[in-house]
């Protein structure tokens, strides 16, 4: 269930930059999936309110958009952090202290991975095997890697952004 600040946030929604992109996708195959990363561009997630729009437009059930939208990991149905850290815990992150990584990036942000923290300043995932594991372990911070990582270093660059 929303929460009110974000009930309100999607009732301020302004529907008209999606509903230009819908304009094109109207009618065309496969319009599902642009209409939500266009959608996603626009809003940064994607919201209750957007998906049923999306549906209505494209003449699809809200059963099929969700679907989409849930089936790709590449969209979010809640509302993300101003920065992304991903933190990898695939093989070779893992044997090199991985968990101990994201074990202490959780606790310092009062959240749990899969999570954003309330005043949505940092979303904190985890992946598995960002295709760096020579750096192992290796997180994402905002697009870029960073290596070697031990806990304590983790969570002081963390703690920088703002
Ligand atoms: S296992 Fe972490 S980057 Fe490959």
């Amino acid at each position: 269930m929303l929460d009110q600040k974000q009930a309100l946030t999607e009732e301020d929604l302004d529907l008209a930059p999606l509903d230009a992109v819908l304009d094109e996708l109207a009618g065309q195959d496969g319009a599902v999936i642009p209409a939500l990363q266009k959608a996603q561009g626009i809003f940064g997630y994607l919201p209750t309110r957007v998906i049923k729009h999306i549906a209505k437009r494209l003449h699809a059930s809200e059963a099929q958009v969700y679907g989409v939208a849930t089936f790709y990991a590449q969209f979010y149905l809640a509302r993300q952090g101003r920065h992304s850290v991903r933190c990898c815990d695939g093989t070779a992150c893992h044997v090199r202290g991985a968990p101990k990584v994201i074990q202490a990036l959780e606790q310092d942000l009062g959240i749990a991975a899969g999570e954003t923290t309330p005043d949505y300043r940092v979303t904190l995932e985890v992946v598995y095997c960002l295709g760096s594991c020579g750096l192992a372990p290796v997180m994402v911070i905002d697009g870029q890697v960073v290596g070697r990582l031990v806990p304590d270093k983790a969570v002081q660059l963390v703690r920088q952004l703002v």
